[in-house]
C-alpha cells in the first residue's frame, strides 16, 4: 500500500524494522544479518487496459504486493543494512543501489565490482548507508530489457532526525512497452536510441495508470518519487494545493521553494510536501506537463476533517554528511558528451543492444567492457575535482555517477544550482562545473541514465585509489 498514513508509518516501519532490523541490530551486535530477501523473479501484471502483461519482471520478498510491483526497500541512515538477491529469472543480474554511497564491493556491477548471479544462484548485499532520502535500485546487467520489464523499486533511507509529516506517498514512475493484449513489443528503435531514445506505451505509477490516493485533508503529505523509466524525462507540476521541493535525488535543498515545474530525468528522484485541501473529496493532481501528451502522474484526495496545517511550518531537511569541495587544489576534468559515428556493436558489461551511438571524450565505452580498459580518469583519494560537463548534442541526458555525490558548481543552463546530486539531467548545449571529492574508493561508473545511450557507448568509469 502505497499511502502510509502517520500511525502506519509508526506501525510499518516498526514491523519494517522487526524484519530487517533484527538483521541490523544483530549484524551490529553478532556480525550476523538476517537479509531481506529479494527475489528476482517473473510475474504478470494488470499494466495495459486490454490485458494481462506476462513476463513481467519483479523483486518479490515473500509477500506479493498487490501490484506486482518491487518492494519500497526502508533502510536507516547509518545503520547496516543486508539483502539477499536470489535469481529465479533466466538470464544473470545483480542489484545496484542507485545513490548510495556504500563501498565499491557492494554497487552490484558485473565484471567490475562482483560476479554476476546466474540463475539459481544468489548473492549478499550489505552495507551501511550514509545519506538519509530517496534513492532506488535496479539491476546492471542486460538493463534494458531487465528494467524494461520491471526491475526498478524506490529505497527510502530514514533519518531519525527527520520531521514527520501526517502521511507519505511513494511514487514509483515508469513506462512499458506493451502493444496489444499487454505484450511486451521490442524495448527500443535503433533511430530513436541515436536521438532522445524510444519511450513506452504505457505510462504508471507503482505499476498502476493514473492511480488515486487518500491523504488527510488540511494535512502535509511527503511525497517520494522516483523517475526509474528507461528513457522519460518529467517535468512535474502541481495543480489544486500548494507544494514545496524539499529534496532532490536524495539531498535536502537548503531552504524548501514552492513547485512550479521541475524537469527530471530517468535515475532522478524529487521530494515534495503538498498541503491538501480543506475540504474533504478535494483532489490534487500531480502531472507531467511535458511533451505532446500531458498526463497524470497521481491524484490525491482529501478525507476527513481538515488538520489545519500551515505550509510555512515545513522547515529544510538535515543536510546528508557531504564533503566540501576544496575548489584551490581541484584538479579539472574535462568530460565531453557527443555523438559518435555508428559503428559496430561492443561488447559492454552486461551485454551490448548491438548499435554504437554516443561517447564520452569522442571514446565510446570507456573501459565499460568484460575486459575493462582504460578508466575515464584516475582520481586520488580523498582529493577534490571539478569535473567540465559539456553536452554537445540535441539532446537531454541524465548523467549518473556511482558510489559518489558532487555539486553543480555553476551551469550556462541555469540559474538555481540543486543540492548535491548523484546525476545531473544534462540540457542540450549544457555547460556546467560539478564539483566533488573522491572519497570512495573503487572503479565508478559514469553513464547516461537513458539506457539506451548508456548501451550505445555513452558510459566509462572512474577510477578512484
Ligand atoms: Cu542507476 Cu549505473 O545506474
Ligand atoms: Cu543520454
Amino acid at each position: 500500500m502505497p499511502i502510509i498514513s502517520r500511525r502506519t508509518i509508526l506501525k510499518g516501519s516498526a514491523a519494517a524494522a522487526a524484519s530487517f532490523a533484527i538483521g541490523g541490530g544483530l549484524a551490529a551486535r553478532n556480525g550476523i544479518a538476517a537479509p531481506l530477501r529479494l527475489k528476482a523473479q517473473f510475474t504478470e501484471a494488470a499494466l495495459a487496459s486490454d490485458g494481462i502483461t506476462p513476463k513481467v519482471m519483479t523483486y518479490g520478498t515473500g509477500e506479493a504486493a498487490a501490484t506486482g510491483m518491487p518492494p519500497v526497500i526502508r533502510m536507516k541512515k547509518g545503520e547496516p543494512f543486508a539483502a539477499r538477491l536470489m535469481n529465479a529469472l533466466d538470464e544473470p543480474t545483480t542489484i545496484h543501489w542507485h545513490g548510495l554511497r556504500i563501498v565499491n564491493a557492494m554497487d552490484g556491477v558485473p565484471e567490475m565490482t562482483q560476479p554476476y548471479v546466474y540463475p539459481g544462484d544468489g548473492f549478499d548485499y550489505t552495507f551501511t548507508p550514509p545519506d538519509a532520502g530517496t534513492f532506488w535500485y535496479h539491476p546492471h546487467c542486460n538493463t534494458l530489457t531487465q528494467m524494461g520489464h520491471g526491475l526498478t523499486g524506490v529505497i527510502v533511507v530514514e533519518d531519525p532526525a527527520d520531521p514527520v509529516f501526517d502521511a507519505e506517498i511513494v511514487l514509483n514512475l515508469r513506462d512499458w512497452r506493451l502493444g496489444t493484449g499487454g505484450a511486451f513489443i521490442a524495448p527500443f528503435k535503433p533511430r530513436d536510441a541515436a536521438r532522445g531514445g524510444t519511450y513506452g506505451t504505457v505510462r504508471t505509477t507503482n505499476w498502476q495508470q493514473q492511480p488515486s490516493y487518500d491523504a488527510p485533508a488540511g494535512g502535509l503529505v511527503r511525497i517520494r518519487m522516483a523517475a526509474t523509466d528507461v528513457t522519460r524525462i518529467y517535468s512535474l507540476a502541481a495543480e489544486g494545493a500548494p507544494a514545496v521541493v524539499i529534496a532532490l535525488d536524495g539531498n535536502p535543498v537548503d531552504a524548501p521553494y514552492p513547485l512550479d515545474l521541475l524537469d527530471f530525468g530517468p535515475g532522478q528522484r524529487v521530494e515534495l510536501i503538498v498541503r491538501m485541501p480543506d475540504q474533504e473529496g478535494t483532489e490534487v493532481k500531480l502531472g507531467n506537463v511535458r511533451g505532446s501528451s500531458p498526463f497524470t502522474i497521481a491524484t490525491l484526495r482529501a478525507t476527513g476533517a481538515s488538520l489545519k496545517r500551515d505550509i510555512r511550518e515545513v522547515k529544510p531537511l538535515p543536510a546528508n554528511p557531504v564533503a566540501e569541495v576544496d575548489l584551490s587544489t581541484a584538479k579539472r576534468i574535462p568530460l565531453d558528451f557527443t555523438a559518435t559515428a555508428e559503428h559496430a556493436p561492443v561488447p559492454s558489461i552486461c551485454g551490448t543492444i548491438g548499435y554504437t551511438f554516443w561517447a564520452i571524450n569522442k571514446v565510446p565505452w570507456q573501459g565499460d567492457t568484460p575486459d575493462p580498459g582504460a578508466p575515464v580518469s584516475e582520481l586520488k583519494l580523498g582529493k577534490s575535482y571539478v569535473l567540465q560537463v559539456r553536452n554537445r548534442t540535441p539532446h537531454a541526458h541524465p548523467i549518473h555517477l556511482h558510489g559518489l555525490s558532487f555539486r553543480i558548481l555553476n551551469s550556462n543552463k541555469r540559474t538555481i544550482l540543486p543540492p548535491p546530486t548523484d546525476t545531473i539531467l544534462l540540457l542540450p548545449d549544457e555547460q556546467a562545473e560539478l564539483g566533488l571529492v573522491a572519497d570512495n574508493p573503487g572503479d565508478w561508473l559514469l553513464h547516461c541514465h537513458i539506457i539506451e545511450h548508456q548501451k550505445t557507448g555513452m558510459s566509462g568509469y572512474f577510477r578512484i585509489v
